[in-house]
Parts: C-alpha cells; sequence; structure tokens
C-alpha cells in the first residue's frame, strides 16, 4: 500500500516536488507510516526523456476522478484555471496543497472553507517565504498569543538583486536574469521586482493573524525598480542596507497597517544582515515577544520542501480537518499615510528650494555617481506631512527610514 499524490504543474517547484518524494522516499514512508507515491502529473507541456514522462496526464479530470489518489499538490501558479482545478480536487474529496500565492492571497478563505466543509485539509505553506515554516507556526504554534506584528523580507528575487547590486555594483537586468535562471524569479518577474509577490504574502499573514480576508490590491506596495546605483551608494555612506521589506502591524482597533515598500535599515535592524535568496520573518506575540524565522526564501528545492511537509501533515491526517481560523469577511485596511517615518529624499531642486519646503533636514555628501542631485535626509513626520512638502520639489527618489 501507498499513498498516492498528484501534482498539478511540472515547473521548478512541481518538479522539485517529485524529485523531493523521491530523494526522501524512504524518510517521508517512516514519518506517513506508508510510501508516499507520484501517480500523476499534469501538465500541458510534453517532457520527453524526464524520468516522470509516464505520469504526465494533460487532463485534470484523470486526477479528479481516480479515488486511488487522496493528494493533491498544486504547483501551477496565478488564480486561474489553478483556483477551479483545487475547488474540483477538493470537491471530488482530496487535500489540496498549493505554492500558490496569488491563489492563497484571492481565495484562501473559501478554499480553506470548502476543505474544512469536507473533513479535508487544504495548506499553503509554500505560499510564504519559501522553506521558512511561518505558516504552520502561526497556524499552530503560536496559538497562544495575539499576534502583533508580522513583518520580514518575503521576496527571495528582489532580496538577491539589492545584495548583489550593493556588493558586486551587479547591473539591475542582469542580476534579474540570474535570480530568473536560479529559479527565484515569478514567470513573470514584475510581480517580484514591483513588491507584489511580497505584497501578496504579507496579505497571507495578515488574513492568518487577523483571522479576515486581505485584499491585497488595497496594500499599498512599491518594488525596486526605481532603485539606482547613487541609492546604494547614498544607503552605504549611511551605513544602511535597502530591503524591500513588507509589514504588518495591528492597531487597537485590530486593523492593520500594512506596507510593502524598499527601506533603508539601520546596522541594528534585525533584516538588516539577511542577504541573499534568504528571507526573515520577524513576529510579535503579546505573550511571546519577539521571535525571528529564517531560511531560504525561493528557489526549487526549499519551496518543494514545504510543499512535501504539507503533504506528510496531510497524509497523516486522512479525513481530518486541520483548522485554519480564515474568514471570507474582509479586513478594512487604513490609508498607510498616517504613519510617520523618517524618509530619504534625492531631489533634483537646489538647497534653497529643499530648505523653504523641509526643515530640521541633513543633507548628505554628494556620492562620485551623482554629482548633480541634493540629498537629503527628513525627521519624522507622516506620508501626507511628506506629500505635501514635497510638492512641489522634483523629487527623483524617496525611501523610508527604520
Ligand atoms: N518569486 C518568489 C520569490 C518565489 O522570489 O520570493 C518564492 O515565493
Amino acid at each position: 500500500m501507498s499513498k498516492k499524490v498528484a501534482i498539478m504543474g511540472y515547473g521548478t517547484i512541481g518538479s522539485g516536488v517529485a524529485e523531493v518524494l523521491e530523494k526522501n522516499r524512504e524518510s517521508i514512508a517512516r514519518r506517513v507510516g506508508e510510501e508516499v507515491e507520484c501517480k500523476y502529473i499534469l501538465d500541458i507541456r510534453d517532457f520527453p526523456g524526464d524520468p516522470n514522462e509516464s505520469k504526465i496526464v494533460k487532463d485534470v479530470d484523470i486526477i479528479a476522478n481516480d479515488p486511488e489518489v487522496s493528494i493533491v499538490v498544486e504547483t501551477m501558479g496565478g488564480v486561474e484555471p489553478a483556483y477551479t482545478f483545487v475547488k474540483k480536487m477538493l470537491l471530488a474529496g482530496k487535500s489540496v496543497t498549493t505554492s500558490n500565492k496569488a491563489l492563497v492571497a484571492e481565495k484562501g478563505a473559501e478554499l480553506i472553507h470548502i476543505a474544512e466543509k469536507n473533513e479535508l485539509n487544504f495548506q499553503f505553506e509554500a505560499s510564504v517565504g519559501g522553506g521558512i515554516p511561518i505558516i504552520r507556526s502561526l497556524n499552530k504554534c503560536l496559538t497562544a498569543d495575539v499576534i502583533e506584528e508580522v513583518s520580514g523580507i518575503l521576496n527571495g528575487t528582489t532580496n538577491y538583486m539589492l545584495t548583489k547590486m550593493r556588493d558586486i555594483g551587479a547591473n539591475y537586468e542582469a542580476v534579474l536574469k540570474e535570480a530568473q535562471s536560479l529559479g527565484y524569479a515569478e514567470k513573470d518577474p514584475t510581480a517580484d521586482v514591483e513588491g507584489h509577490d511580497a505584497c501578496r504574502k504579507i496579505a497571507i499573514l495578515t488574513s492568518l493573524i487577523s483571522e479576515r480576508q486581505v485584499d491585497d490590491r488595497k496594500i499599498e506596495t512599491e518594488g525596486i525598480t526605481t532603485i539606482t546605483t547613487a541609492d546604494i551608494d547614498y544607503a552605504k555612506q549611511m551605513d544602511r542596507r535597502i530591503k524591500l521589506i513588507a509589514s504588518s502591524v495591528r492597531r487597537p482597533d485590530d486593523t492593520f497597517d500594512i506596507l510593502v515598500a524598499p527601506f533603508m535599515l539601520a546596522s541594528d535592524h534585525p533584516l538588516y544582515t539577511v542577504d541573499g535568496v534568504f528571507n526573515a520573518v520577524f513576529v510579535h506575540g503579546n505573550m511571546l515577544g519577539d521571535a525571528m524565522f529564517y531560511g531560504s526564501g525561493a528557489g526549487k528545492l526549499p519551496t518543494a520542501s514545504a510543499v512535501v511537509a504539507d503533504v506528510v501533515d496531510m497524509a497523516k491526517h486522512p479525513h481530518r480537518n486541520i483548522p485554519v481560523h480564515w474568514d471570507e469577511e474582509e479586513l478594512p485596511i487604513p490609508d498607510h499615510r498616517e504613519k510617520t517615518y523618517q524618509y530619504y529624499v534625492r531631489t533634483a531642486n537646489t538647497g534653497r528650494e529643499i530648505l523653504s519646503a523641509f526643515n530640521n533636514i541633513d543633507f548628505l555628501e554628494p556620492t562620485h555617481g551623482d554629482p548633480e542631485n541634493s540629498v537629503f535626509v527628513t525627521p519624522e513626520m507622516s506620508g501626507r506631512e511628506f506629500e505635501q512638502r514635497a510638492a512641489d520639489l522634483h523629487i527623483l527618489q524617496r525611501i523610508r527610514l527604520k
């Protein structure tokens, strides 16, 4: 006897799942109590010569209609047709695990409830933080706490890019191509560099800690596309590092301040040394205090490891739903411009023009490659105040400080 699994989507992560199931066959069998075997792989493409070629099917109903398959892995990416296929599998009585952030962020509540109603499981450990077990930690371990903050570096591609740009002066386009070839980036890497991937992940984490549905389209999101080598040099001058941070902080009324944006972190900030493809998630619980989760945030095998951990969990709990508290009611998201920060600003204005708009600012020394611009750091102010003061200036860049 063995547990039969199907994989939908034989790309980077899907092929990683097949590899993990094969390589760790014995230890997985020991943990589950029986062998776990991949029976089908759904993909529209052909894979001549691939060791799993004989398992490839092109009709999703072959999997849905096979009573032997009790667990399905979804690694296709994107909301459709993944959503239709995952729902079909749950309604056919199969538990599902997915690495698909877009699917979980948008349809998480609904799929969790279908699984619950049918005494199945819908799990999504790999959707946030690659191989870092953050979903299970929030859902199963930190259950004594009210979680007051979840913040971190949630995108491996951009962290890898920013690290290489800082350390070896790598060119943006070249280092993005490298992140793609290493299997870190999304099929359309715009989602990575414009912050949408990190945004979906913080939406998922916020849904888990608020127990309500977060509409990721309402989260203020900035990416790294406007960061130049000059900004990286100015950060070095201030002994800071630029990191794309996704953050969600509980307010007294149980709504959350949520933001995805590049920050210039001070050298004593806990995320300052998180480099390369690594992700880190900082959690603050009202009883726990601070905790930090750190590990490989993207890539074939780390992500597949998280998917297979869900497979093992679901194989050990057949027909027993592991509750996930996430209602369909939407969480209101307050206007982030009320929050106060210090800002690093690069402008094409003269010192006199700047001083008529901002008080108490510190000018930075022009860097070698950027003699034309004026660069300064503001005192702490709200986003709204910053917008008003900067309205008549020609702002080339502004990055929050932490
Ligand atoms: N493109 C994602 C990243 C993959 O770079 O973090 C992991 O979710």
